[in-house]
């Protein structure tokens, strides 16, 4: 049976590489829309969790989970083997970068080998993972085809990136558009009905490459504009009288033209701190620099230290010195409602934080305890009594469970890198982005 059949009546054999944040919900909606589907992932535990029908991650249902499991839709392991019933791949693996910021694309690498051990005629193949232009036809291609196999005649292959917003409750898998590029228009057209199946819509480009760039200009996209409103920001600070927030909002109100980008103690996630140099690093070898983009991440990359400048200068004019100061930090995933603490700012503030102050302390509902470059710390209870104990609460997530009115009645001072405390007034408030 052809795979375009396969795909129409539900029989396709769907395999997800890697079982993470983008893999799990992929599988979980393919198993739902009634295939079967099996997840690859070398991370053991990440195999026994779905086997055992138990979810780790925030945006997934974990009952749904739970039925797909046990009636035998979904299941997980770590053997490439499993790919030998499988007519459709698709590649969620990591793409981070390495120590000096250059693309680490070994993850890509070792799965495109995996599967070149069971590729068949036939079979399709999606990488979905955020990476540099002419990734899936100059390193993925490649390895499929060492096995005598030819991409476009043999089997399909495709790049379809993933916009997945962690914690976004309105665009989720399903109904948040999906753009997909294939090698030839056949691997195209195969990988659009796939798609087809699970998200409401698709849009065509004409390669692997315009998708990857794609997904690239979109991040940087933010990148950039996040870059900006933290400069205006460090500006208005300067300035008397102008309050970036309000500026912002009323900018936005602005029905064309105009976006709103807010600014922050730095960026985090997988996505937006990295994804930007994949690129940067990729126009090098077209003798081109990409200065949007590396200003951008100067800027962003800067903020962290701002914030720590913003809380030694508010415990000053407090009458502190931030070698006796305790400081409490509420949030620490890198973005709000969420549990990801990839990359997150709050962490990199703590870190330039902790050998400036006295004592420092964080809570996080999402986030019970972490380990980040061998410092390992729990969250701790939050109290009236625990609030009054610290000499400044930093607020570097905008949880939306915090009861900001009342954390700012008892704490003694907060900086608000986030406008959590928006609409609340009291001079015990110190704002990133104003004076
Ligand atoms: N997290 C997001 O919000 C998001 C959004 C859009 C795009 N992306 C992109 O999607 C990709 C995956 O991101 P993620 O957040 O899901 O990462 P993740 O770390 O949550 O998950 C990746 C999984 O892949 C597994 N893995 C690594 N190498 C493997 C291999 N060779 N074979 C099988 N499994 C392997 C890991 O064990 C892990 O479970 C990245 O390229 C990322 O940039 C992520």
């Amino acid at each position: 049976m052809e795979l375009k059949e396969k795909i129409q009546n539900k029989r396709a054999r769907i395999a997800i590489i890697g079982l993470g944040y983008v893999g799990l919900p992929l599988a979980v909606e393919f198993a739902k829309a009634g295939y079967p589907v099996v997840g690859i992932d070398l991370d053991r535990a990440k195999v026994d969790a779905v086997n055992a029908g138990r979810n780790y991650i925030m945006d997934v249902d974990g009952q749904l989970l739970r039925k797909l499991v046990q009636a035998g839709k979904l299941a997980a392991t770590a053997d490439y083997a499993a790919l030998r019933k499988c007519d459709a791949v698709h590649i969620c693996v990591p793409t981070p970068f390495t120590g000096t910021k250059d693309p680490d694309i070994s993850y890509i690498v070792s799965a495109s080998q995996g599967i070149a051990r069971h590729l068949r005629k036939g079979m399709l193949v999606v990488l979905k993972s955020t990476t540099y232009p002419e990734t899936t036809t100059t390193v993925v291609r490649p390895i499929l085809e060492r096995t005598g196999l030819a991409a476009g005649r043999d089997f399909h292959l495709a790049f379809s990136p993933e916009r997945i917003d962690p914690g976004n409750k309105l665009f989720t898998t399903s109904t948040t558009p999906t753009v997909v590029g294939g090698l030839t228009p056949k691997c195209g057209e195969l990988a659009r009905l796939m798609y087809h199946q699970i998200i409401e819509k698709i849009v065509m480009v004409s390669s692997p490459t315009a998708a990857e760039m794609t997904k690239l200009l979109e991040n940087i996209f933010r990148s950039v504009n996040i870059a900006l409103v933290n400069e205006l920001a460090c500006l208005c600070e300067r300035m008397d009288g102008v309050d970036m927030w309000e500026v912002v909002d009323a900018a936005a109100t602005k029905p064309y033209g105009f976006m709103p980008f807010y600014p922050g103690p730095g960026l985090g996630g997988h996505c937006i701190p990295i994804d930007p140099y994949y690129l940067a690093w990729k126009a090098r070898e077209y003798d081109f620099h990409t200065d949007f983009i590396e200003l951008a991440a100067e800027t962003n990359e800067g903020m962290p230290y701002h914030v720590v400048s913003k809380v030694i200068e508010a415990l000053s004019d407090f009458g502190i010195a931030a070698s006796k100061a305790r400081v409490l930090v509420l949030g620490v995933a890198f973005k709000k409602d969420i549990d990801d603490i990839r990359s997150s700012p709050a962490i990199k503030v703590m870190e330039l934080l902790a050998p400036k102050v006295k004592a420092l302390a964080y809570n996080d509902p999402y986030v019970p305890s972490f380990r980040e470059h061998g410092v390992a710390m729990k969250s701790v209870k939050l109290s009236e009594k625990l609030i009054r104990s610290y000499d400044c609460v930093l607020v570097t997530t905008n949880h939306s469970c915090y009861d900001y009115a009342a954390i700012v009645r008892q704490a003694k001072l907060v900086v608000d890198t986030r406008n959590a405390t928006k609409g609340i007034n009291s001079p015990k408030i110190v704002k990133i982005g104003r004076k």
